[in-house]
């Protein structure tokens, strides 16, 4: 079956995503984002509360991103109209007396909003996904249990499609090559011993050991051991790794690139450390992983095109497949599966 792009924009929007982190969003804060192709106004109000709307004013169309928090009301940088958290308009300051008709066919168009994780997430439809489930966050306790040291990593953009950055975040053979600067430039780039499931929510999980790597880098040595390296994805784009060390220490990762553009997502992700960690401070772990994630950057924004392709296709997946693209192949299929709610796609 030949899947097309829209199909897989039109399941997205049923899915929750993130839009930015929530402590870059304090009370007062005015801001942008676009998720698939829908240009949103995300503002927290003083209770807290945050909206996510369109960002075209319902008045002449200004971006009420570009605006701010007055008297606790978001308000369009052009001829002041202002609006509650909830998006109704509260006042037209043109006007001599206020016009409840006009106020209320002015209400902004409103989406759904969640915050977990230390992200602001937003859903663009209420609609239940083909399996006829409402989507729901998957569960990650160690990002909530406070014995753990849990950090956000900065959102960072990429000029690629969501689904390259799935797949290098899966990617099992590069390392070697693209990450010769940081993790080390010894990698054996040989794949052995992974285990891949499907999972029975129709996601993917892998088992392997993650060798010993050799740099001259002055910093992570402990991030460098060997360690057994466990990825599990939650479909559509959320994808952690437990990294469990010889020691007995762990550290779970997420990504979740959240698709702005057919070519182009921002990558949200954080850090749960265990208690006790013996090696770099947090901040030091999170500072490595952008020059990690950076690497990664670059490799995804030079790939042609700029999103893999949904069908199987020489360069794509589905053909070609060597031992480190199992998982990422893996991906692909179950996606397809979830996107056409067939078993056998
Ligand atoms: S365009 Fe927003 S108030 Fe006129
Ligand atoms: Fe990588």
């Amino acid at each position: 079956m030949t899947l097309t792009e829209n199909v897989v924009f039109s399941s997205l929007r049923r899915t929750w995503q993130p839009v930015a982190n929530s402590a870059d969003l304090p009370p007062g804060r005015v801001t942008g984002y676009t998720l698939l192709e829908t240009a949103l106004v995300i503002a927290r109000f003083a209770s807290g509360r945050v909206l996510a709307a369109d960002t075209a004013c319902p008045h002449k169309g200004a971006r009420l991103s570009q605006g701010c928090i007055r008297d606790d009301e978001l308000m369009c940088p052009y001829h002041g109209w202002r609006f509650d958290a909830g998006g109704a308009c509260q006042s037209i300051p043109s006007l001599l007396e206020p016009n409840a008709e006009k106020q209320a066919l002015s209400h902004l168009n409103v989406y759904a909003v969640q915050e977990r994780y230390g992200f602001v997430w937003v859903k663009l439809e209420a609609t239940p996904l083909l399996n006829g489930q409402l989507h729901e966050l998957p569960a990650v306790p160690e990002f909530e249990d406070p014995r753990w040291t849990y950090r956000m990593g900065p959102p960072m953009a990429f000029a690629a499609g969501w689904r390259r950055e799935v797949e290098n975040y899966l990617d099992m053979s590069h390392f070697a090559f693209a990450h010769s600067g940081t993790l080390g430039a010894s990698a054996d780039p040989r794949i052995r011993g992974m285990d891949i499931k499907v999972t029975p929510d129709g996601g993917y999980q892998m088992d392997a050991p993650f060798p010993a790597l050799q740099s001259t880098h002055e910093l992570p040595g402990k991030l460098q051991s060997a360690h057994h390296r466990m990825q599990r994805g939650y479909l559509p784009n959320f994808t952690t790794v437990r990294q469990s060390f010889h020691d007995g220490d762990e550290r779970v990762l997420v990504h979740i690139p959240s698709p702005n553009t057919r070519e182009s997502c921002t990558c949200f992700w954080s850090l749960a450390i265990s208690p006790g960690f013996k090696g770099p401070p947090p901040e030091a772990q999170i500072e490595f992983a952008i020059k990690v994630l950076d690497e990664d950057r670059g490799m995804c924004e030079m790939q042609v095109p700029r999103e893999v392709p949904i069908n199987p296709v020489r360069g794509g997946w589905g053909v070609l497949v060597m031992p480190g693209d199992t998982l990422a192949n893996t991906f692909q299929k179950q996606l397809r599966r979830w996107l056409t709610a067939d078993t056998h796609a």
